[in-house]
């Protein structure tokens, strides 16, 4: 192993993942978020600020645009994809292996479904808004993966109440894995 990827290796890397859901799981709806929460939203800036976000290319999508001032990766396996500001990865070990190479501590998996499925074995801490309202089932909706609860251990929670701001009254969750995530080890 060179010296190099020795650095990139035991450098920390924390992988944290950030959602917000329903009471029912669900994350979206026609492509976009099913509410408006500002303070959430305030919280999710602060958050990840500074650091690498990483998301699918349908989240970036939806969004619109890179975030500003953090890395913004994006999973495609389309090979020729380029978006502004973003960098495209065909898959979650690049993704993951740019975010060491830069030295950064945090790297934020912010979705959707289908980048939570990939990323959950990896991640140490888990950031889930939990939204008070139950999103009737109907066709564009997207749910959050089936995941284990018992492996997690709540450390924080902060309460939201709604109003003019909030659609919906929510909670933040912040668990952390009780047993070590899987580490990505290159060689
Ligand atoms: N509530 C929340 O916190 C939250 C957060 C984020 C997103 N969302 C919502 O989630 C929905 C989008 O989620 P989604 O699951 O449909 O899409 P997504 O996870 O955002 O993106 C899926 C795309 O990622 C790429 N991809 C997936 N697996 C890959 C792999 N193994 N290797 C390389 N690329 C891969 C593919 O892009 P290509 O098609 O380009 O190949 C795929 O179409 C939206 O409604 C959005 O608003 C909610």
């Amino acid at each position: 192993m060179s010296k190099q990827s020795l650095a990139e290796n035991f450098n920390p890397l924390n992988i944290s993942l950030v959602v917000a859901m329903s009471i029912n799981g669900v994350i979206g709806s026609d492509n976009q978020l099913p509410w408006h929460l500002a303070d959430d939203l305030k919280f999710f800036k602060a958050l990840t600020t500074g650091h690498t976000v990483l998301m699918g290319r349908k989240t970036f999508d939806s969004i619109g645009k890179a975030l500003p001032n953090r890395q913004n990766l994006v999973l495609t396996r389309q090979p020729d994809l380029t978006l502004p500001g973003a960098i495209c990865c065909a898959n979650l070990p690049e993704a993951i292996q740019i975010a060491r190479r830069a030295q950064e501590t945090d790297l934020f998996v912010i979705g959707g479904a289908e980048i939570y499925r990939l990323a959950l074995p990896f991640v140490h801490t888990f950031y889930m808004t939990r939204v008070w309202v139950e999103i009737p089932d109907s066709e564009g909706l997207v749910s959050f993966p089936p995941y284990n609860t018992e492996e997690w251990q709540e450390t924080k929670r902060l309460n939201f109440s709604a109003n003019a701001q909030n659609d919906y009254a929510f909670d933040i969750f912040t668990f952390q894995r009780k047993t070590k995530p899987i580490e990505w080890m290159e060689n």
